[in-house]
């Protein structure tokens, strides 16, 4: 099947080459990063995954990337060796130490991977020190991380080529113990080292703010910042087509996806796998109009909505919940209407949309009035509020 909902890149990647040049083009020739950022689900881990695949054939460059997501547990620690091992495998692919392996390996089987590895003996000693130094039971974190975020630069040196390093959702190193210290450090170190580019993504604004964003950030203005952008109707279009070829589709269809999607790629995938599933009732070459694609959102939300909106739901407060249904049964758009509904003071209700806002769940549109963002989490909360029809 050729949706998915996993990050894509290459032929997959729809409507971004416009970002991915330009990513690519500040990385190679101006040696300056980015800092992506962009609601969940946008496609930054995509855009990623291909600026990675583009880089990957220029000469002179190496490149990884890496998610602060994956890691568990997600601890500092976690973080740097996994970073080691990605840059080490990253230029020297003949070392072949996996992450797993690193606590069970004793100093004479480290060394052994570096035998024939053609690094000065200097580099190649702080490497096998570097690997062998977490089974000590007192480490000083601090020290070896800045000893691992020089490594990138001094093998770029000797193999005389550039280190480009993507980090994704790179604001949770905000979370570890000494995270906010690490950061600092970076940003001085990314001044220094000319051959190491570095680039972020998260998808929270606000703690993109604290890294990058905003002027009082530590990488303040060292990356350039660049929102990564619902797709647009055209590249729905072509998506759609390209992938459901075995159906006529009526322009009508386009403009229900794109209206339940908000341009937002996951849902847009979600949608086609809806409609592949439905192959049983739609014949190849029959046509697919608008009516019937939002029949099947609408019964994909009512069988399956929970699996993917529960957990969004539930980590509202009780007070937001609240806000949230009047929305989406009552079509409230502004606090004076909400306060009819619910008997609360409007001021209450606007500290609570203007929150609401923050979290990016309801947006507000030119004329003020408040919506919630994303259609088909307001469809499932129809349902899940007044019941089943
Ligand atoms: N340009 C694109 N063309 C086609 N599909 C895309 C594109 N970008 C993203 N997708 C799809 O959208 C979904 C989300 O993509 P991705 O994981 O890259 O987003 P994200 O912004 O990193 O999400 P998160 O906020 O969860 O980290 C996936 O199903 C992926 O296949
Ligand atoms: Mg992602």
């Amino acid at each position: 099947m050729a949706f998915t909902l996993r990050p894509v890149w290459g032929e997959k990647l729809v409507g971004r080459e416009n970002d991915v040049v330009e990513i690519v083009n500040s990385i190679t020739k101006n040696k300056t990063g980015v800092a992506l950022y962009g609601v969940r689900r946008v496609g930054k881990t995509s855009l990623f995954y291909e600026v990675e695949n583009r880089l990957k054939k220029e000469p002179h460059v190496k490149v990884l990337y890496l998610s602060l997501w994956g890691l568990l547990p997600s601890t500092l620690e976690n973080f740097l060796l996994e970073l080691l091992i990605k840059v080490l495998s990253t230029h020297l692919p003949e070392v072949s130490i996996k992450f797993r392996e690193i606590m069970k390996l004793d100093l004479p089987s480290i060394k052994k991977n570096f035998e024939h590895v053609k690094i000065s003996e200097t580099l190649k000693d702080k490497v096998v020190y570097l690997l062998d130094v977490w089974k000590n039971k007192e480490i000083d974190t601090y020290k070896i991380a800045q000893d691992i975020f020089k490594l990138p630069q001094k093998l770029a040196e000797e193999n005389n080529c550039v280190t480009v390093i993507l980090l994704d959702e790179f604001p949770t190193v905000l979370k570890y113990e000494g995270g906010k210290s690490i950061v600092e450090f970076l940003r001085t170190l990314n001044e220094k080292q000319d051959r190491v580019v570095y680039s972020i993504a998260g998808s929270e604004r606000s703690t993109m703010e604290q890294v990058a964003l905003d002027a009082n950030s530590p990488f303040y203005k060292q990356f350039i910042s660049k929102e990564v952008m619902p797709l647009d109707k055209e590249s729905i279009s072509k998506f759609i087509k390209d992938n459901l070829a075995w159906l006529k589709i009526k322009d009508d269809a386009i403009d229900v996806i794109y209206r339940y999607s908000s341009g937002l790629p996951y849902h847009i995938n979600l949608i086609g796998i809806t409609i592949e599933n439905s192959r049983f009732e739609l014949k190849e070459g029959s046509v697919l109009d608008g009516k019937t694609v939002e029949k099947f959102i609408l019964r994909f939300l009512k069988r399956e909505g929970s699996l993917y909106y529960t957990e969004e739901f539930e980590s509202l407060g009780e007070q937001e919940k609240h806000i949230l249904g009047t929305m989406a049964l009552y079509g409230a758009s502004n606090p004076k209407d909400m306060e009819r509904i619910t008997h609360k003071a409007a001021s209450y209700i606007s500290a609570y949309l203007y929150r609401l806002k923050k979290k990016k769940i309801v947006m507000q549109d030119l004329h003020g009035a408040y919506r919630i963002r994303d259609p088909m989490f307001e469809q499932w909360l129809k349902y899940e509020l007044k019941g089943l029809e």
